[in-house]
C-alpha cells in the first residue's frame, strides 16, 4: 500500500454496487428467512434506498433457467429499464450474455437505453458457466476460452458501434460492414464491465473492459489478481478498474454476525449448493490454468454464489469498514455487495458503513498507483 505525499494524488473514494435482486431467491442458496423480493415494486424501492445511501452502481443479473435456486428470472435490460426511470443519479449496470446477444441489437438496446436516461446505463459483459442453460435455449457451448474470445470480440464491436461511423469488422463471431448506428450513445461511452477471474478473463480485461468483476476473496488473493492484470494492461495501454464482490453482514456485534453466517450455511440447500458446485467447476475445467472463479471455492463458499462470503465483510460496521479499505489497499476500486435483507441491509450500510468508510478514505489517502 502506498500513503499519498505532496506528489501523488490521492485515490478515488471507493465506489459501492448492489446486485439487484432480478431472480427470487436472494443472493445465498439457503432455506433462511430472507426479506428481499425479486418483483418490481421491492426493486423500484431498493434502487431508490441504494440512490439515498451513497450506492453508485446497480448490477443485474442474466439467468435463462433456474441454476442455484432462482426460480423466476427477470430479463436485466428491461428490468435495468425500469430502475432507472424509477431513480436519478443511479447508474445501472445490465447484465450481457454473449450468445443469447448479439452486439448490433446490444449495442442499440443500450444506446437507446443510455439516450433515454442521460448516460446513466452500463454493461456487464458475462461469459457464461451454465451449459444446461445453453442447452435449455438452444445456443451452443464454446470451450471455456473461445467463450472468452467471443466475449472480447462482443465488446469491441459494441465500443465500435457506439464510437464509429461506417464500422466495420471482421471476427471470428461477429461481421459488420460500413454500420453506422443512430443516434450514437451520449457521451461518455457506456461503461463495459465484465465478469470472471480465469486467465482468459484477466486477459480479457487488460484488453478491452473498462472494469473487472471479481469473486469474493481475501485482500491478498485480490492483490494477486491486481497486479496481474495491471501489469498486463499497462502493457496494452490500457487501463482497468476492479470490483470485487462480497456479501455483507453488519450487525450490532460481529457474534452477532456471525451467528447470521452460520444460520444461512446450516439452512443452505445442499441439493441446489452441490448441483451449482458442478456445473460451475465443470464450466471452468476447459480453463487451463486452473484460475476460473470458482476453481477453489468450497460447499460454504458457494452457498453465496460468488463467493462473497470470502471477502469477510462480516462484523459491525467498523471491522467492515477497515476490511473495505483493506480490499481498496489491494486494488478494489468498487465493492458489489449482496445481502440477507436488501432494501433494509442497503440503508443500514449507507448509514453505518460508508460514512466510516469515507472517514478512514480521509484519514489514510492511498496513493493513485504507478502504471
Ligand atoms: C460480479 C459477477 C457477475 C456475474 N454475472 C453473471 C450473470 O449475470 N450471468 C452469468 O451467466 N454469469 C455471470 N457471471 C459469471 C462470469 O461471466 C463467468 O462466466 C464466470 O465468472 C466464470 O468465469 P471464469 O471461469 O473465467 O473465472 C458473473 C461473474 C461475476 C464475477
Amino acid at each position: 500500500m502506498t500513503l499519498t505525499n505532496a506528489l501523488s494524488p490521492a485515490r478515488e473514494p471507493v465506489k459501492f454496487a448492489y446486485w439487484v435482486p432480478n431472480v427470487s431467491g436472494g443472493l445465498v442458496i439457503s432455506k433462511i428467512e430472507q426479506r428481499t423480493g425479486w418483483d418490481i415494486d421491492y426493486n423500484r424501492k431498493l434502487a431508490e434506498i441504494a440512490e439515498a445511501s451513497g450506492f453508485d452502481y446497480a448490477l443485474s443479473q442474466i439467468r435463462f433457467t433456474a441454476g442455484y435456486g432462482a426460480e423466476f428470472q427477470h430479463e436485466p435490460v428491461a428490468f435495468s429499464q425500469a430502475l432507472l426511470a424509477a431513480t436519478t443519479r443511479l447508474k445501472v449496470i445490465a447484465a450481457l450474455l454473449p450468445g443469447p446477444w448479439n452486439p448490433a441489437v446490444a449495442a442499440k438496446q443500450i444506446a437507446t437505453i443510455n439516450n433515454l436516461y442521460g448516460g446513466r446505463v452500463a454493461v456487464n459483459v458475462v461469459s457464461g458457466w451454465f451449459r444446461g442453460e445453453f442447452a435449455a435455449i438452444g445456443e451452443p457451448w464454446l470451450d471455456h476460452d473461445e467463450r472468452y474470445r467471443r466475449s472480447e470480440e462482443f465488446i469491441r464491436a459494441l465500443r465500435g458501434i457506439w464510437a464509429e461511423d461506417n464500422f466495420t469488422f471482421r471476427g471470428d463471431f461477429y461481421r459488420f460492414s460500413n454500420y453506422s448506428l443512430k443516434p450514437k450513445p451520449i457521451d461518455p461511452q457506456p461503461e463495459v464491465f465484465q465478469g470472471g477471474s480465469s486467465r482468459a478473463a484477466r486477459d480479457m480485461a487488460s484488453r478491452v473492459s473498462d472494469w473487472y468483476f471479481t469473486n469474493g476473496n481475501t485482500p491478498e488473493e485480490i492483490a494477486k489478481q491486481v497486479d496481474d492484470i495491471r501489469a498486463k494492461a499497462a502493457a496494452n495501454n490500457h487501463s482497468v478498474r476492479i470490483g470485487v464482490n462480497a456479501f455483507a453482514i453488519a450487525r450490532e456485534t460481529e457474534a452477532e454476525a456471525r451467528r447470521v453466517l452460520a444460520e444461512i450455511i446450516d439452512k443452505a440447500d445442499p441439493e441446489a449448493v452441490n448441483a451449482f458446485g458442478h456445473e460451475v467447476k465443470n464450466a471452468g475445467k476447459a480453463s487451463p490454468e486452473g484460475q476460473g472463479n470458482w476453481a477453489r471455492s468450497g460447499f460454504e463458499d458457494l452457498v453465496q454464489y460468488n463467493d462473497g462470503f470470502r471477502s469477510n465483510l462480516i462484523g459491525t460496521p467498523e471491522q467492515i469498514a477497515e476490511r473495505i479499505l483493506a480490499l481498496k489497499a489491494a486494488g478494489a476500486d468498487l465493492i458489489l455487495l449482496g445481502f440477507l435483507h436488501f432494501q433494509e441491509e442497503v440503508e443500514h450500510f449507507g448509514k453505518h458503513v460508508i460514512p466510516l468508510v469515507r472517514q478512514l478514505e480521509a484519514e489514510r489517502p492511498l496513493a493513485v498507483a504507478a502504471e
